[in-house]
């Protein structure tokens, strides 16, 4: 495939998330058409939000697969079937195996609650929990392409957040996703209009 700004169509996104969804929501509250939502457990926040969008949702259990890349593999199996393009992870809670990022080389996108390189190889919570006890003044959120090494891929926009005295994971989140909420829809528009160089490989 070529630029995806040369394309005639909208390429067709997959957002993968396993919790509340407010990432999702923020996109889909965004009109990004999203041709299917896909959870790794049925307790996922993400999987009513996508009902009440009537947009395609599917689940496949992790907890169903012996291993990583099994279950990887049923991932890949389920985004060939809806002719996905692009992969959207909005608080994915799997590190996705090298046989899934080279099938979508280029075009994964992740969002981590930090401003990258800072706080790498963290998840939801222990990211925000590792900044608290790092004791910075300032953090914020980074959208980044995947590549095989976690949380290094190339970064595409970042937003900053202020940690005041007195924050606690919640609260420190909360303001977080609030600048989540803003740069993921925004980066996601501009990357699939063809605005990164990264979109310019073959597939
Ligand atoms: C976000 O903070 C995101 O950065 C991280 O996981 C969290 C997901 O939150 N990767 P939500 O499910 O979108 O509310």
């Amino acid at each position: 495939m070529d630029q995806i700004g040369e394309l005639k169509h909208f390429p067709r996104i997959a957002v993968l998330a396993s919790g509340s969804g407010t990432n999702l929501q923020a996109i889909i509250d965004d009109d990004i058409e999203i041709a299917l939502v896909l959870c790794d457990n049925e307790n996922a926040g993400a999987i009513d939000r996508a009902k009440n969008s009537s947009i395609p949702c599917e689940v496949v259990s992790k907890k169903d697969f012996k291993n990583r890349e099994s279950f990887a593999n049923e991932l890949i199996n389920v985004l060939e079937s809806y002719e996905i393009e692009i992969v959207v992870l909005a608080g994915f809670m799997t590190i996705l195996p090298p046989a899934f990022i080279k099938k979508f080389e280029n075009r994964i996108l992740n969002i981590h609650p930090s401003l990258l390189p800072a706080f790498t190889g963290t998840y939801g919570k222990g990211t925000i929990t590792a900044t608290l006890n790092a004791g910075v003044k300032v953090t914020g959120a980074t959208v980044h392409i995947v590549t095989e090494e976690v949380d290094a891929g190339p970064i595409l926009a970042q937003g900053v957040v202020e940690v005041f005295d007195g924050d606690d994971e919640e609260t420190l989140h909360e303001r977080i996703k609030k600048v989540e909420h803003r740069i993921y829809p925004q980066t996601i528009r501009q990357f699939v209009s063809g605005g990164s160089t990264y979109l310019k490989e073959e597939r």
